[in-house]
């Protein structure tokens, strides 16, 4: 069954259920609790949006992401979801509220990188959108790993414009 969830802005109070969820989440990018305290601070440079999907629970955090912006691009840095509410939408549901967000403060690009072992993620990711545009040899540390960089045109896939007929 698909979780109640409302998606909003990463707030101090989640700092620590969000570094929890990463830290049990062995593909997920594992930032310090203070990492994600600069993720939040809107004067910190580059600028991030960070976004939580929280359960009905009061405290309960069942997935979030970040992304840092340098219009017209943007970088997804993280995402995740809790392994016990994964294949249930909470991740796509994240992504469409976060490229609203994006598209709103003019990016039309959203770029990624990701580990070539994470499958789960590379199906994820081409779920939404995104297309594979190259690789980072050794990228990775702990363990040596390529990366796999993944490009997604927001205007193309989420313009809310009307076609021109044209
Ligand atoms: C990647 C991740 C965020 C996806 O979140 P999620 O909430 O499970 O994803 P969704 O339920 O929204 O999945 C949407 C679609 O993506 C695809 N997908 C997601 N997870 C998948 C998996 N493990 N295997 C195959 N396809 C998958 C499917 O097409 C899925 O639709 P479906 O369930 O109807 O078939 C989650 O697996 C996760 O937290 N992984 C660990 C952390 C990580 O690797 N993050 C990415 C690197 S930062």
């Amino acid at each position: 069954m698909k979780p109640e969830i409302e998606i909003r802005r990463m707030t101090a109070s989640d700092l620590d259920p969000v570094t929890a969820i990463a830290g049990d989440l062995p593909p997920a990018p594992h930032w310090t609790r203070s990492a994600y305290s600069i993720a939040i601070n809107p004067e910190s440079t580059p600028r991030r949006i960070a976004l939580v999907a929280a359960g009905r629970q009061p405290g309960s955090i069942l997935g979030f992401a970040v992304a840092s912006l340098l219009p017209p691009q943007a970088e997804l840095e993280t995402i995740a979801v809790v392994a016990e509410s994964q294949r249930l939408g909470v991740g796509e549901r994240l992504f469409q509220a976060l490229a609203a967000e994006l598209k709103a403060a003019n990016v039309d690009d959203v770029l990624l990188e990701v580990r070539a072992s994470n499958q789960p993620a590379l199906v994820f990711y081409q779920t939404l959108g995104f297309v594979k545009i190259g690789l980072r040899p050794g990228y990775y540390a702990d363990p040596i790993e390529d990366a796999v960089l993944m490009r997604l045109p927001l205007i193309e896939r989420f313009s809310s414009e009307p076609v021109d007929p044209t």
